[in-house]
Formats: structure tokens, sequence, C-alpha cells
């Protein structure tokens, strides 16, 4: 079964994201951590977030995959799972953001990865918690056993 890992980093509120871009600037040691973890990924990223990175991102060996949202002509998310793990074999996939694609990928998601960031200021995309409640839920069970 293909290993399905949310990846995000988030602020003291939750928030995630300010006018398309991530609202704190690049911190020490975030992208590095990024780029270990996502080794040899498949990484699922939001069409939002995508047409905010830079032109010639540097992507080494992972591959990368757009989540284009419910909208008719797109696949939805299990579909685009089963294409990534059809087209990737082996590869982990990774949901990289922004707060639309986690939401939408969350009930498929084994794993989560967060980065706390101090951060305490404006947003306007958060973290979807709730989502993820089950996951969560199931995660802290494991860790008393
Ligand atoms: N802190 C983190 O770890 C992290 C990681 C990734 C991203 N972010 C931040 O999250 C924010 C983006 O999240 P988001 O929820 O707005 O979106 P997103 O999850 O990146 O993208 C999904 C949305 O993209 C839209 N979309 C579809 N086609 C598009 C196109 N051709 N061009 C542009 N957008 C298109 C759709 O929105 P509609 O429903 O509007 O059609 C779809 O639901 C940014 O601020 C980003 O910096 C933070």
């Amino acid at each position: 079964m293909t290993k399905i890992v949310a990846v995000a980093a988030v602020g003291q509120n939750g928030v995630i994201g300010l006018n398309g871009r991530l609202p704190w600037p690049a911190q020490d040691g975030e992208i590095p951590l990024f780029q270990e973890v996502t080794l040899g990924g498949a990484l699922i990223v939001g069409a939002r977030t995508i047409a905010s990175l830079p032109k010639r991102l540097d992507l080494g060996d992972r591959r990368l995959w757009t989540w284009y949202g419910y909208k008719e002509g797109h696949e939805g998310p299990i579909a685009l799972i089963e294409r990534v793990a059809r087209c990737d074999p082996g590869r982990t996939i990774f949901i990289c953001g922004g707060g639309a694609t986690y939401a939408a990928f969350a009930k498929y998601t084994n794993e989560l990865i967060i980065t706390r960031v101090n951060y305490s200021g404006p947003g306007d995309k958060w973290f979807p918690w709730a989502e993820f409640a089950a996951l969560r839920a199931q995660s802290a069970g494991a860790s008393r056993t």
C-alpha cells in the first residue's frame, strides 16, 4: 500500500498562508527539513500553491503532481492518488498543501509531519486540524500502547 504523508509548517494560531504565500520569511532549517523528509517522494501540491512557487524550482529526484480542487474535468483525490501510485510506484506520496489540498487528502493520509513555526501574526489560510482528527486520535492511541 502506498504511504501518504501530509507535511506542513503551522504557525501558533494554526495559520499556514497569507496572500497566497507563506506568512513568515523562510525559517532556518525549515526548507532543509522539508527537502530531507520528502526526498525521493511524489509531491501532491495545490494549484494555488504551485502558482506561488518559483518557476524554476529544483525538485531533485522528487516528482510533482498538481491538485486542481473539486472541479468538473479534474480527478478527485482517490483518482489522483491512484494515478500517482501507478505512475510513481514505490514512492511515498507527500501532501504538501495548501489548505484546500490538506483538507481534500486528509482522510487518505497515514502520517502527519508538522513543523511548528513561532509565528502568531495574520493569515488567511489555516491548517485543517479537524479533517485530521481521526488520524491524530489513532496516533495518540498508538503511542499509549
Ligand atoms: N505552511 C505550509 O506548510 C504551506 C504549504 C503549502 C501552501 N501553503 C500556503 O497555502 C496557501 C494556498 O492554499 P489554498 O488552500 O489557497 O490552495 P491550494 O491548496 O494550494 O490549491 C488548491 C486550489 O487551487 C485552486 N486552483 C485550481 N486551479 C488553479 C489555477 N489554475 N491557478 C490557481 N489556483 C487554482 C483551486 O481553488 P478554487 O476552489 O478557488 O478553484 C483549488 O482548490 C498559500 O498561502 C500557500 O503559501 C502553506
